[in-house]
């Protein structure tokens, strides 16, 4: 087969970038055990629902006045539903997910993260203004994706 010169320096930059694309990915992956950001807790998507403290999703309050939420995403909901929380909390969001890739954003308060099966992801924000938050997945997860939503009552 007859390649032009042109088309074989072409051929050759293309397949050239692409590896040195996959060694950065693999050398990040394997010598510095990159992973995706705030990523840093596994779950077994298989046994959420048996993992403590994913077994109770919900509101939980520490000994120090904090908040810690523990949610769980799955096709097309969160849990727990409709969450209420004091005025003034400091709440660290912990989510999963039971099956495919969900996101996890709270409009106006910068909380907004990608929700891995396998991974738990945390987030943390402070709730200084009254009200009813929106809570949405923004991550395309399925024919329903668009009716994702619950809210979050800071009260
Ligand atoms: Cu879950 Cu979109």
């Amino acid at each position: 087969m007859h390649l032009h010169r042109l088309e074989r320096i072409w051929l050759t930059f293309g397949v050239a970038i692409l590896a040195i694309f996959l060694a950065t990915v693999t050398t990040a992956a394997l010598v510095d055990g990159f992973v995706p950001p705030s990523h840093v807790q596994s779950i077994d998507p298989a046994k959420v629902s048996v993992t403590p403290p994913f077994d109770k999703p919900g509101l939980h309050k520490l000994a120090n006045g904090s908040y810690e939420a523990y949610y769980v995403a799955h096709i097309f909901a969160f849990d727990p539903h409709h969450l209420v929380v004091p005025l003034g909390a400091h709440v660290t969001f912990y989510v999963t997910s039971l099956d495919v890739v969900h996101g996890f954003s709270i409009p106006e308060t910068g909380v907004n993260t990608m929700v891995t099966p396998g991974w738990v992801s945390t987030v943390s924000h402070t709730f200084r203004t009254r009200g009813t938050y929106l809570l949405v997945c923004n991550e395309y997860c399925g024919i329903e994706h668009q009716t994702m939503a619950d809210t979050i009552e800071v009260r």
